[in-house]
């Protein structure tokens, strides 16, 4: 096979690491991504699409990969653009994404040969032009506060490998271990393997500039550059338009169990993204701290946007947010919450978020106004009791029931077969001209299912979502025609 070694290109003159960098892999082409994320990867794969115009190429439990065209962009811009997706933690610079058969299907595989199966798609099956994009990519999205870039040249930079291996114990039909090589001898592999493309580079175990993500799952490999070391809502590029509200301490957590924007924000927008002909009402009934509301917010405050988004969102119709809780102290951190939002975002924006103390199975809410319902409830862990929820769910859902919109009334001849008008494409399964819709996260699935009964709601869907390792169970709900 060919080798494609990568020569670095010669540098400018610079002191800022990452400006001569960008500079010196110059503009940016089209790169594979793969981004993470802890379930409802249709909001992430319709987010991506409609921010970054993006070519899906595989949507996988927790993952989405695509392709994204930077080439009409600048490196700030693109970095931008990444940084204003809410539905995604880690975002990876794909090198090589490929199959590894000889791994699982031969009996008589051994550590030195698997490993040279990968050692060789490092060394032959990623081009230079591969390497570059890569690189150039990560590149512009170094200017963070959470990056320790030092270096200013792309032949010297110092990294490290970090692998996953996974069903590393698994056995296959024959009875051998899935892998015949353990992490230690992965990472070694892939870190000679890096060596032998960029001779220039030092392999360190503490503050690289870059790392290489390696992950080994059955038969297939994976070989990656993570792009952010924190998740990207943690982090804020510097030089960016706003401080980003979710970054780390600049947001009142004190309650037991804060939901990750990254959930938050798919909750909301599962059902279709919050566009319409009039004005949107959301409503939280079980806020805690009041992550979903704000994150029913963003893109259309223009919070954590990048600037081109910023002026396709201002054309949108307001988002009016009512998050409510019966808990004094949350009440009180959901209001500093939305305060922050309002004082970040400036005079120019309007942050639509009241915060109301109250009882979520007695809305102090007029009938048929709420567009959509977007709850995380309390599940029985840490917050409230299996117990409590038998009781709560079925009384919250018959609120709900009451106070969401109506189907529009059938018009005969239109819609394909629904009961209002048409269902068109948006972040989730549709942009609902259908009415209200509630879209519910809980870990108790039983009780959830138990409460709808009855309730004056019908589900449309389900989904599974990671909560820190527990199953969460999102249903997507209406409300069902008298
Ligand atoms: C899982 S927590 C919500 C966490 C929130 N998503 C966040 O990011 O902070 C559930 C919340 O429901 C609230 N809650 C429990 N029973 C309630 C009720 N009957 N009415 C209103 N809120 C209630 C609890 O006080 C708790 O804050």
């Amino acid at each position: 096979m060919a080798n494609t070694s990568f020569q670095a290109p010669p540098l400018t003159q610079s002191t800022d690491a990452h400006t001569t960098l960008c500079a010196a892999l110059g503009g940016l082409g089209s790169v594979r991504i793969r981004c993470s994320t802890p379930g409802l990867e249709h909001v992430a794969s319709a987010e991506l699409q409609r921010k970054l115009n993006a070519s899906i190429i595989e949507v996988q439990p927790g993952n989405v990969e695509c392709t994204i065209d930077c080439s009409a962009m600048s490196p700030a811009a693109t970095r931008d653009q990444l940084y204003s997706l809410h539905s995604v933690e880690h975002i990876f610079a794909v090198l090589y994404s490929g199959r590894l058969p000889s791994i699982m299907a031969s009996e008589s595989a051994t550590a030195e040969a698997a490993l040279e199966h990968i050692t060789d798609a490092i060394i032959n099956g990623i081009t230079a032009e591969q390497w570059r994009g890569a690189l150039a990519l990560w590149a512009s999205c170094l200017a963070t506060d959470s990056s320790s870039c030092t270096s200013t040249s792309i032949a010297k930079l110092s990294f490290k490998v970090t692998k996953r291996k996974v069903c590393a114990k698994g056995k296959n039909k024959t009875g051998k271990l899935l892998h015949p090589f353990n992490s230690t001898q992965l990472a070694q592999s892939v870190f000679k393997a890096v060596q032998a493309v960029h001779n220039g580079w030092e392999g360190v175990l503490d503050d690289p500039d870059l790392t290489i993500f390696v992950r080994v799952a059955k038969t297939s490999v994976l070989v990656c550059i993570p792009l952010c070391p924190t998740p990207i809502w943690e982090a804020t590029p510097s030089g960016g338009s706003t401080r980003r509200l979710f970054s780390k301490g600049n947001r009142n957590l004190g309650v037991k169990t804060p939901l990750k924007p990254t959930i938050a924000y798919p909750l909301v927008h599962c059902a279709g993204n919050l566009d319409g002909t009039t004005d949107i009402i959301v409503v939280d009934p079980c806020c805690g701290s009041g992550t979903v509301g704000e994150c029913a917010c963003l893109d259309a405050d223009g919070v954590g946007s990048s600037s081109s988004s910023i002026g396709r969102d201002s054309i949108r119709r307001p988002v009016f947010v009512v998050s409510g809780d019966m808990d004094e102290a949350a009440v009180r951190i959901a209001a500093d919450n939305a305060g922050r939002r309002r004082c970040a975002i400036g005079r120019r924006r309007q942050c639509l978020i009241d915060v109301v103390r109250w009882d979520a199975a007695n809305l102090p809410l007029r009938d048929n106004i709420v567009d959509r319902i977007a709850s995380d409830l309390p599940f029985g862990r840490k917050c409230g009791s299996r117990r409590s929820n038998r009781c709560l769910y079925p009384r919250l859902f018959r609120e709900c029931a009451r106070v969401l919109r109506p189907m529009p009334p059938v018009v005969k001849g239109g819609g394909a077969g629904s009961g209002g008008a048409e269902r068109t494409g948006g972040d989730g399964e549709g942009d609902r001209e259908r009415g209200g819709v509630a879209t519910i996260l809980s870990c108790d699935r039983m009780n959830l299912l138990k409460g709808v009964e009855g309730s004056g709601l019908k589900l449309w869907s389900e989904y599974v979502i990671n909560i820190g390792g527990l199953n969460g169970a999102v249903l997507v709900l209406e409300k069902a025609s008298s």
